[in-house]
């Protein structure tokens, strides 16, 4: 078993990881709750969902709410419903809310036990290798039709719980989407672990490996949000590659590739960026290689419009005034946030395609 420790402003909480965790949830849980209720998306539940139920119901009233997998579960309407479950269930103060399922049922999840009787505890169950980042750092949040994630809070769980084996079970394209967060976090913080991951051929991924990845990335998460809970300063450097992959994932339409996928390609243009605008010296061919090497699906982007991509980088919740706040790394383990015109960042762009995605 690994476990960290994670700061935070209302409390420190766990991140516990294991292999087959699921079978023996009581021992990890705190015994003064009464009922618990896990929500879950209906992909996760044909794996998972009997397994986790059988190993609570000894020790609490266990309720269950399925939501269809998706985005677009993390809506007002799957928030109503989930709160109507939690008053049908009778939860109380004293009970739990279970978050088993990626970022999607974690987000949505977190945002029903944040507001429900004004807040009962919660535990984030990752089930995505994406999930370590979205597990830890308290943000939780649904969506609304003017964008993603507008209608949230921050509230942390009192425990992260992580069977890696539940990863198995993964598609190639999630594999890789939680992989682009993984390689994020070795560029913000560490350039031995970036060659280590260079080395890396996702589909022969080891749990060794895996778990070794994700607790490294789930420390550099911790301790950049630990200093910058409400994304005052520090915490936006985690946003590295996020611009354009926010832009790519609404110009192709949700679904049309994975977060994940979209920010490891946004990675690699924010290096070019960096080593254009800061003459910094970083492994922009090595970086590209290895998601080439990958499958990421670069090809999604051939035909796609730059002027329209650069609009939509304007629109970024992130962008403040004319000019596009970009993250970008002086080296490895070093970001910074540094205005960007909108001609340079064309020039850029058009440059990225030409030598990246067409060639
Ligand atoms: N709160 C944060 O800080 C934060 C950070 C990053 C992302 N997010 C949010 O996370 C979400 C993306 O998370 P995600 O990539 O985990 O997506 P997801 O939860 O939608 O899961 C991706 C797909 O994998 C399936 N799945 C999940 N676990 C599985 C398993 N073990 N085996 C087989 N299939 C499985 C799901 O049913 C779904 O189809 C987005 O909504 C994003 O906004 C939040
Ligand atoms: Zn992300």
């Amino acid at each position: 078993m690994t476990s960290l420790m994670i700061q935070s402003s209302t409390h420190d909480y766990e991140v516990v990881l294991q292999a087959g965790i699921r079978h023996e949830l009581s021992h990890h849980i705190n015994d003064t709750y009464r009922m618990v209720l896990v929500v879950t998306d209906d992909k996760v539940a044909q794996y998972y969902l009997d397994e986790v139920t059988n190993s609570l119901k000894e020790h609490y009233e266990v309720h269950t709410s399925v939501v269809p997998s998706g985005e677009s579960s993390k809506s007002m309407a799957q928030y109503e419903k989930l709160l109507d479950d939690c008053f049908e269930a009778q939860l109380d103060r004293k009970s739990l809310i279970i978050a088993l399922g990626g970022g999607m049922v974690g987000d949505l999840a977190g945002f029903v036990a944040s507001t429900y009787l004004r807040g009962i505890d919660f535990i984030q169950m990752p089930t995505t290798i994406l999930a370590h980042d979205s597990s830890v750092g308290g943000k939780v949040a649904i969506n609304h039709t003017k964008g993603k994630n507008l209608i949230g809070s921050f509230y942390n769980p009192v425990k992260v719980i992580y069977d890696i084996e539940t990863l198995t079970t993964l598609p190639e394209e999630e594999i890789r989407s939680g992989y682009g967060e993984v390689i994020k976090h070795a560029l913000l913080s560490d350039e031995d672990w970036v060659k280590e991951l260079f080395q890396l051929s996702l589909p022969l991924l080891t749990t060794e490996q895996l778990t070794d990845d994700l607790t490294k990335g789930i420390r550099v998460k911790a301790d950049i949000v630990e200093k910058d809970e409400r994304e005052q300063g520090l915490r936006r450097h985690l946003n590295l590659g996020h611009t354009l992959a926010h832009a790519i994932e609404t110009e192709l339409g949700y679904g049309g590739i994975t977060h994940g996928e979209a920010v490891a390609i946004g990675i690699a243009f924010s290096l070019q960026l960096s080593e254009a605008k800061l003459t910094s010296s970083l492994p922009v061919k090595d970086y590209v290689n290895w998601i080439k090497k990958n499958d990421y699906p670069f090809h999604t982007l051939k035909g796609l419009d730059t002027d329209r991509l650069i609009e939509r980088m304007k629109w970024d919740k992130k962008a403040v005034s004319q000019n596009i706040h970009y993250v970008l790394l002086t080296s490895v383990g070093s970001p910074c946030v540094m205005p960007v015109g909108e001609e340079e960042l064309t020039d850029e762009l058009n440059r990225f395609f030409r030598e990246v995605i067409y060639s």
